[in-house]
């Protein structure tokens, strides 16, 4: 395996609609091949096969994941100052994004 990501479509009776990748990663190897399209690319299918028409996910501000996310279509929509306090003290913005999956999103 090189990457994976989950796809998780949101319980709220307001919110089903809407589908959030989590715990997505590339091994190092992978990365920059085109791997992470295509996994969006599945992961988007699979959120519209569930019904949604928008897609989510977030991460940690000024990192390569934010330019990546942006590269493959997201859009900012939120950027929470300090969101995250990692390991040994460092501290990112948490960034929130997302993308439409069908005219229907907006
Ligand atoms: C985040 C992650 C999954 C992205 O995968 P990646 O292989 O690094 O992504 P890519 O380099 O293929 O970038 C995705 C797209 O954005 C484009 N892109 C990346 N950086 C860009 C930039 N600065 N400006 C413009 N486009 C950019 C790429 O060209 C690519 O488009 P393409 O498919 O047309 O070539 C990967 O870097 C990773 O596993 N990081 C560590 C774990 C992590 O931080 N996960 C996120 C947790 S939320």
């Amino acid at each position: 395996m090189l990457g994976m990501t989950t796809v998780r479509r949101l319980e709220h009776r307001m919110c089903r609609h809407r589908a959030e990748l989590g715990g997505f990663v590339i091994l190092p190897e992978a990365r920059g091949t085109g791997l992470a399209r295509r996994i969006v690319g599945v992961a988007g299918d699979w959120a519209r096969e569930l019904g949604c028409s928008v897609l989510e996910v977030s991460c940690r501000g000024g990192t390569r994941a934010e330019a990546a996310y942006v590269g493959l279509g997201f859009q900012v929509w939120g950027r929470l100052p300090g969101g995250f306090h990692d390991r040994g003290g460092v501290v990112f913005d948490e960034v929130r994004l997302w993308m439409a999956l069908s005219a229907e999103a907006v």
